[in-house]
């Protein structure tokens, strides 16, 4: 492990308090800020592996769903649904997801990082516009999304694509993400089902 890491203190308090990343405190952070879950809500975690984010969610919509799905295995956690599978493959949501209605979408996707920032950059972009055709395909009216990207080209013509799909649009960089890091929450609320209104 990597000096960094041990030093982190999210990581230590992630570790003390039992969940699987340090990345659960960005969506905690995220959900106090601007109210992304209700009791009851079922909530698609994509890229959820290792957990953190689906264990946060867990706790947020007490006896709602927790449906994860990830490239990787990860161990399971009591009350989520995991699924292996390729969130930019059609068929593997289509096999996943079938006719389920979600109420929020949260990915935290991230490519394996090359090191070229810009190749980084372009695949952060394709994962978040994956999420949002995931939403359009499996969203309820009125629900919520909070997708990761880094900064960067096309940053500004993947915000407006999600301004034309939801009321209220934010992009936010919680206190858990590390200063250096270029990555950035877009935090988008009250999807438009345009299917509801044809
Ligand atoms: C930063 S990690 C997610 C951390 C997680 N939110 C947590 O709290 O533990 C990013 C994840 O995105 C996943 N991922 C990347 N591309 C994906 C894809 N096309 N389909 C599904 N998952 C993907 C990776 O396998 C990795 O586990």
């Amino acid at each position: 492990m990597c000096a960094y890491k041990k030093r982190d203190g999210y990581y230590r308090k992630a570790k003390k308090e039992g969940y699987r990343s340090r990345a659960v405190y960005k969506l905690k952070q995220i959900h106090e800020k601007f109210g992304i879950f209700r009791e009851g809500d079922t909530v698609l975690d994509l890229g959820a592996a290792p957990g953190g984010w689906s264990q946060g969610a867990l706790e947020a919509v007490g006896e709602g769903r927790v449906i994860a799905v990830d490239l990787v295995g990860m161990r399971d956690i009591d009350g989520v649904e995991q699924y292996r599978g390729d969130v930019t493959s059609e068929e593997a949501m289509d096999n996943i997801l079938k006719d389920t209605k979600v109420d929020v979408v949260i990915s935290d996707m991230a490519p394996n990082i090359s090191g070229n920032y810009s190749l980084d950059q372009a695949r952060s972009v394709y994962l978040a516009r994956s999420a949002l055709h995931v939403c359009q395909r499996s969203l309820r009216d009125g629900g919520n999304m909070v997708v990761k990207v880094f900064q960067g080209e096309d940053f500004d013509a993947l915000l407006e694509d999600v301004r034309a799909n939801f009321r209220f649009v934010k992009c936010h960089s919680p206190r858990a993400s590390r200063n250096a890091s270029s990555e950035m929450y877009i935090i988008a609320k009250d999807f438009l089902d345009i299917r509801q209104k044809g």
